[in-house]
């Protein structure tokens, strides 16, 4: 099994280009399924994740070339609308392809994803929004079977914000009959990623961006060539490795403003931000100054950054406490943290971090994919030799990690 082992105490200098969005990437490749033709993608981040989507769509009859960045997909002969459970079971963002199937083909047969390592995960809003679009749906052997002639615009009102549920939404209602209206409709940049880019295929969406989405349906989309925004949690993670270490470090590629939480929180605690066009300039202080974080939708502090935050905060001068609202098991990475000296106790979706003087490296096993990029962070700036296992959730959502690292100056080898 692959290990990545990581001398830590090195202070992280130099400049850090950032790839393509997992989470808007994968949307945007199922919107591929809307229409017949060429699409042609770039900045596509090369992660397991977006090959075992292609692998999906492969398996539906659609051409899919992935070579470095880019994307070429074509699902003129998509011939069978299922997306099985071998491949559903290791991503669950499979269930992107649910909407644009009902939507092109008025039949989709995916797996339901099981349960995941940080929440249960249900699918009941994608669901129930497909149903107020007019499809019949229903659970058969773990397959979720929907059915439609043509989807019907409708108002759906989502009870809970959900990223993808919106974005599953979003496309369905593009080819519908009619206009769909979503309410508490989710807001990252992802779901302004996937409206630009069905925008540019010839869907009428007003609202990206802000929590009420309308969409006019059409008769018809065209193939798009979209350039995918850059991953806001990868340049997340690589703003907390200067802070970390106190180092100094530009990072290139990456879009600021979708990082208001994070940089305002990052600043308190110390870190000196310097803001650019497409850029930021990030320099640690030795000292860390501890700050409270609540995760919530955007543009609140987002999920998928807790992890790394809370490595920061286990260095910290005092105590912080973190509070996770949107998964109901996103801490398994407390325990691995506290083997490598962190001070941390969890009552219900709390976090108590008290800050300790140094973090010294110990072996630890990664859970999942920012719980993986956590243990990192911690590790390049504990004394001595960390070794992390299970590192394939890390490669579920960061590109050559370990060679941008390695080019900042850290000690970090894959074996
Ligand atoms: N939820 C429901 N019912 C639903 C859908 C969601 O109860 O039908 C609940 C979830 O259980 C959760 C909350 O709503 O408690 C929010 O979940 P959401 O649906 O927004 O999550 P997601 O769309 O499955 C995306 C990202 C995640 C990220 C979350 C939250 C993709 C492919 N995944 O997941 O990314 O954590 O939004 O921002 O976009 C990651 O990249 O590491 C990752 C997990």
């Amino acid at each position: 099994m692959k290990t990545i082992i990581i001398n830590g105490g090195k202070k992280l200098r130099g400049e850090v280009a950032i790839s393509g969005a997992k989470n808007a990437a994968l949307p945007i490749i199922a919107a591929g399924l809307l229409c017949e033709g060429e699409h042609r993608l770039t900045n596509v981040p090369h992660l397991a994740d977006v090959v075992t989507l292609g692998k999906i769509l492969q398996n539906m009859g659609v051409r899919y070339d992935f070579k470095g960045n880019d994307v070429v997909l074509d699902s003129t002969n998509l011939a069978s609308p299922e997306a099985p459970y071998d491949l559903v079971r290791t991503m669950r963002a499979s269930v992107l392809v649910l909407g644009p199937l009902v939507a092109r083909m008025g039949k989709a047969r995916v797996s339901l994803p099981g349960g995941c390592a940080i929440g249960a995960r249900p699918i009941n809003l994608h669901l129930m929004g497909l149903e107020k679009l007019g499809a019949t749906v229903e659970i058969e052997h773990g397959y979720v079977v929907a059915r439609a002639k043509r989807l019907r615009g409708a108002h759906i009102y989502f009870d809970i914000v959900t990223v993808t549920g919106t974005e599953n939404l979003m496309m369905a209602a593009a080819l519908a009959e009619g206009e769909t209206i979503l309410e508490n409709a989710a807001r990252e940049p992802e779901v302004v990623d996937l409206a630009d880019a069905l925008t540019q295929m010839g869907a009428n969406i007003e609202g990206a961006g802000t929590d009420i989405i309308k969409i006019k349906g059409v008769e018809k989309l065209r193939p798009m060539t979209y350039a995918v925004m850059p991953d806001r949690i990868e340049t997340g993670t690589f703003i907390i490795s200067a802070a970390i270490t106190g180092g100094s470090v530009t990072i290139r590629n990456c879009e600021p403003k979708h990082l208001d939480a994070l940089l305002s929180k990052v600043t308190e605690a110390g870190a000196d931000i310097t803001i650019g066009d497409g850029a930021l300039r990030v320099a640690g202080r030795r000292k860390i100054r501890p700050v409270n974080i609540k995760t919530l939708p955007h543009p609140g502090f987002p999920t998928d950054m807790q992890a790394q935050f809370m490595s920061l905060m286990a260095l910290a001068e005092g105590t912080s406490v973190i509070n996770e609202t949107i998964f109901e098991n996103r801490f398994t990475h407390v325990a691995e943290l506290r083997r490598m000296g962190a001070d941390i106790q969890v009552e219900g979706r709390s976090a108590i971090v008290k800050g300790v003087r140094r973090l010294s490296g110990a072996p630890v096993m990664a859970t999942d994919l920012r719980a993986s990029a956590s243990l990192i962070l911690a590790g390049l700036a504990a004394e001595g030799q960390t070794v992390v296992s299970r590192i394939y959730h890390l490669d579920r959502g960061y590109e050559n990690i370990e060679q941008k690292l390695s080019a900042l100056g850290a000690d970090i080898k894959r074996v």
